[in-house]
């Protein structure tokens, strides 16, 4: 084998570690939605709603499974449940993984 088709085969290899990380590219195209309220960078559009601009992956990870789940509750948190309902959680990790790299 060519060590071209060497490295092309290791990185085929790990990519499922980077999808389970969570893909910021993908992340990105999936937060079009989401730009409405937290707006392009992050950075909330209305001084109410959370900016999501570097927060850690992990906490934007549970927030979203959370909501998903329905277990957050109150404030204006019926919002967000409807938003993540759709959410698969290779979706969610992408997300995380964009908004913690803002
Ligand atoms: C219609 C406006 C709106 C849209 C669209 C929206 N959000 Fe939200 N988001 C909110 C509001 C309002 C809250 C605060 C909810 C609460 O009080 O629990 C929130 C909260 C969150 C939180 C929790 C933040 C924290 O600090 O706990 C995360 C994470 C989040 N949104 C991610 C997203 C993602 C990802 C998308 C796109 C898939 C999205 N939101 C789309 C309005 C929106």
């Amino acid at each position: 084998m060519k060590l071209s088709n060497l490295l092309i085969a290791a990185a085929i290899a790990a990519t499922p570690m980077l999808a389970q990380a969570g893909d910021a590219a993908a992340g990105k195209a999936k937060s079009v939605t989401c730009t409405a309220c937290h707006g392009a960078n992050g950075k909330a559009a209305i001084p109410t709603y959370p900016n999501l601009a570097g927060q850690n992956a992990a906490y934007l990870e549970m927030a979203l499974k959370d909501y998903r789940a329905g277990k957050r509750n109150g404030a204006q948190s019926a919002i967000m449940t409807g938003m993540a309902k759709p959410l698969s959680d290779a979706d969610i990790a992408n997300l995380a993984a964009y908004y913690s790299s803002l």
